[in-house]
């Protein structure tokens, strides 16, 4: 038997009720499995967490970690920000209202069109090349609109610890921190909306005293950089990086700790910075723990001494959970039957999908009350990354289905 991460607090009854409705009542509603249920209230909660831990930072939602369409509704008007990553998004971000000025794209490669909608549309880009100043500068004036420009940073600082580190190196992310003021100023000559500094280093990091150490890093880098350009940053995002407990053994960050190192930070900036206001950027801290992915079993088998539940969703639609995206060794994300009574977990199986190939295991070897084929299989954790960055074209299997879930 493999342990599995802890199930979040807003689902750990038995059984499985989500915003106050049974997992097969979810399925009802939506119609069919494989589902995924986003609890509106549980992303709220996040929200309310980080407003009391951050008084006086502004809050952004990168959209990438769930784009689904209702969701940014009911997010639009309780964030700051959107920060977006594609011309895609920029669609997805407007189309949920969210008004333009409050908008940053950042992400290489940015074609010429994609910049084109999003100064046109009076949307911030977060530069990530001197050449792709160049091109944001002729596209402004070409359209006859003065481009709302920002400096992406590539820092000397990475985020240890963190998932993904995005900085401490060559990337293809930002401008090198010493050559960022130079393009600033070349931008602001030209006659820019001047915008300030985006600055991310890492993401999924659950050690609150390596993201206290990052913030600090990236403030005084902030305030070298403004007094090197000499025109105050209305806005500095911070980044972001705030993790959550996926696995086994995995503590929830603290974000109280960090509101207050921040705040002391912050209240010993640079006088570059006096007038800038700040932003967090977070993902999955404010979806993730809210998604439910619920699949159907379809099948039982024994296999040489073992058991599989074989489900009809995987990874596919949740390709984080089955270990390949973004880590190297499978550990279980937490699951459950959500269809079972308040029932002891009785045999030890495996949890697979219907793709053929053995990458498709949802979880590996866990201790699970008994289900039989026709029963559901809640998958947590599921709130980010999940539609958004599983393979969902692979072997034809229909998209999943997406629900926002509120209390009635
Ligand atoms: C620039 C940027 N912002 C935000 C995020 C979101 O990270 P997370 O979902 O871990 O908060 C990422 C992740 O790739 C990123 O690259």
């Amino acid at each position: 038997m493999k342990p599995m991460g802890t199930i979040p607090a807003d689902f750990a009854g038995t059984p499985l009720t989500i915003a106050g409705r049974s997992a097969a009542d979810w399925v009802a509603t939506a119609g069919d499995t494989p589902l995924f249920v986003y609890d509106m209230a549980a992303v709220e909660a996040r929200i309310a967490r980080f407003r009391a831990a951050f008084a006086g930072i502004d809050l952004h939602y990168a959209i990438k970690a769930n784009p689904f369409a209702p969701l940014l509704a009911a997010m639009a008007p309780l964030v700051d920000g959107f920060d977006i990553a594609s011309g895609g998004e920029l669609a997805m971000a407007l189309a949920a209202d969210k008004p333009a000025r409050t908008i940053s794209f950042a992400g290489p490669g940015k074609r010429d069109d994609e910049l084109a909608a999003a100064i046109e549309a009076g949307v911030t880009i977060n530069l990530e090349s001197a050449g792709e100043a160049t091109r944001a500068l002729g596209i402004g004036d070409r359209l006859g609109v003065t481009p709302r420009l920002a400096i992406r940073v590539n820092p000397e600082i990475e985020l240890r610890g963190s998932g993904m580190r995005m900085g401490g190196r060559a990337s293809p992310f930002g401008i090198d921190a010493d050559r960022a003021a130079t393009v600033a100023r070349d931008v602001i000559a030209a006659g820019a909306d001047w915008r300030g500094l985006h600055i991310f280093a890492g993401s999924q990091a659950l050690d609150a005293r390596a993201i206290i150490e990052t913030q600090a890093a990236t403030m005084a880098l902030a305030g070298r950089l403004a007094e090197e350009i000499g025109v105050m940053p209305p806005l500095v995002n911070l980044g972001g990086g705030f993790g959550i407990p996926y696995f086994p053994g995995e503590v929830p960050l603290d974000i109280a700790v960090i509101g207050e190192a921040l705040s002391e930070t912050r209240a010993n900036r640079s006088a570059a910075l006096r007038d800038t206001r700040f932003a967090i950027e977070l993902g999955r801290w404010l979806v993730g723990e809210a998604g439910v992915y619920l699949t159907r079993v379809v099948d039982r088998k024994e296999s040489r001494g073992e058991t599989f539940l074989v489900v009809d969703g995987g990874l596919h639609h949740q390709l984080a959970a089955t270990g390949n995206l973004g880590t190297v060794v499978k550990r279980n994300y937490p699951v459950s039957v959500a269809t079972a009574a308040a029932e002891a977990p009785t045999e030890t199986l495996s949890v697979v999908g219907p793709l053929c190939t053995p990458l498709d295991r949802l979880a590996d070897r866990v201790t699970l009350p008994v289900a039989q084929v026709g029963d559901l299989v809640a998958v947590f954790m599921a709130g980010a990354y999940g539609v958004s960055a599983s393979p969902t074209a692979f072997l034809g299997h229909p998209m999943p289905l997406e629900i926002l879930a509120r209390h009635s």
